[in-house]
């Protein structure tokens, strides 16, 4: 399925390209310039992927990063204002909390699924809590229903980062449909790619003509007359074009992703103690990323285990750290918020988890070999 790729090196992350993609690329990069054309691909995509979510709307932007600060300042998140993120998730969830001068709060999360409950959310809300975002970690989803119920009841806003979850569901419902808006990331390690672009997805009208202002330094349509000062957050019709394809495509690279997921699991299914990402009832989970925690009774970090990927030449990644212990979040930092005591779960299941491989274009044979170094591991080889 792999247009001139001819590697067979493993790599931790990376998309699929056809030739029926380039193509698609081709036509925007020869026609995609002057008039509606200039426009053709960006509109294409954002309504396919709308229809799909069954949203109003969606607003392709230069990446999830500016996704998320778009419908923050739509909703006019400010100085004061608190922000529920998870603790364990990419840095991107919070930072755009941070440009609107707003309050990072992180909750803990589930041993199980990894993602925020309605409980860990509960505990940080405060009479200054605007918004809470969660985020569908590794493609796993949280219990949405019962979020819902708890931001609706307390009257804060939904978000949903589904940068990592394009093709999961919860309850039949796709990914992407939850909250007053919800974020995808095409960057290249994800499961869709345009390089770098993202996307949000909206109902309300009001909303979206707000956050397509915004989008565009706050300018009138077809004009360059700016009442506001906004963001330059406006996509490429070439990227777009790419976008389209890939989504086209979307069963098969989820399939592909959940084969390689697959694949570990029943390779080491003989060994008690090895999780990953789960897959509840409700759920179907498109699996962005395989990622392994080992039980404690094997004293495995998640530096061990990435030291014996790297002995082998083999790649591997962390689990996300959590967020509070990361330098650039120690202003967030205190008695009440992030830290080991307040959200032990997420120190205590990053401390003992990693990415393995989990490139589109991963084979069995690499499978085989990944697998052979993580038995090794618990062997003590
Ligand atoms: C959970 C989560 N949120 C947001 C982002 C930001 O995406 P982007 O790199 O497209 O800005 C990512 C990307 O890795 C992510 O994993």
């Amino acid at each position: 399925m792999q247009s001139d790729f001819n590697d067979s090196s493993i790599y931790m992350a990376g998309p699929s390209v056809t030739e029926a993609d380039i193509a698609i690329v081709m036509d925007a990069a020869r026609n995609g310039w002057y008039g509606k054309n200039a426009y053709k691909y960006i509109e294409l995509f954002e309504k396919t992927i709308a229809e799909y979510h069954n949203r109003a709307h969606a607003l392709m932007t230069p990446n999830c990063t500016s996704a998320i600060h778009l419908i923050l300042k739509g909703l006019g998140i400010k100085e004061g204002d608190e922000v529920i993120v998870p603790e364990c998730t990419w840095m991107a969830t919070a930072v755009p909390i941070h440009y609107q001068r707003g309050k990072i709060v992180f909750a803990d999360i589930d041993p199980v699924h990894w993602c925020v409950t309605a409980e860990t959310i509960a505990e940080r809300i405060t009479p200054r809590t605007k918004a809470v975002m969660v985020v569908d970690l590794y493609g796993n989803m949280p219990d949405m229903e019962a979020i819902k119920a708890l931001c609706d009841s307390k009257g804060v806003y939904l978000i949903e980062d589904a940068a990592e979850a394009i093709g999961s569901r919860y309850n039949g419902t796709p990914a992407g449909k939850f909250g007053v808006g919800s974020v995808f990331s095409f960057h290249r390690t994800k499961t869709i790619t345009t390089g770098e672009g993202g996307m949000l997805l909206l109902d309300d009208e009001a909303l979206y003509q707000r956050c397509k202002f915004l989008r565009d330094h706050g300018r009138q349509p077809g004009s360059f007359y700016c009442t506001e000062i906004a963001n330059k957050y406006m996509p490429s019709n070439l990227l777009a074009a790419l976008g389209y394809a890939q989504f086209l495509r979307l069963k098969e690279l989820v399939d592909k992703k959940r084969w390689i997921w697959h694949s570990y699991i029943k390779a080491l299914a003989d060994i008690p103690g090895l999780t990953f990402n789960p897959e509840p009832e409700n759920v179907y989970n498109s699996v962005w990323c395989t990622a392994l925690v080992f039980d404690k009774k094997f004293g495995i970090s998640k530096e061990q285990g990435m030291k014996a990927f790297e002995d082998r030449g083999q790649p591997s990644r962390p689990f996300f750290y959590p967020l509070s212990s990361l330098p650039a979040f120690k202003a967030y930092l205190s008695d009440t918020n992030g830290g080991e005591k307040n959200n032990p779960v997420a120190y205590d299941i990053s401390s003992r988890s990693i990415n393995l491989p989990s490139a589109l274009c991963v084979t069995q044979e690499h499978i085989d070999q990944i697998v052979a170094t993580v038995k090794a591991l618990i062997n003590g080889k």
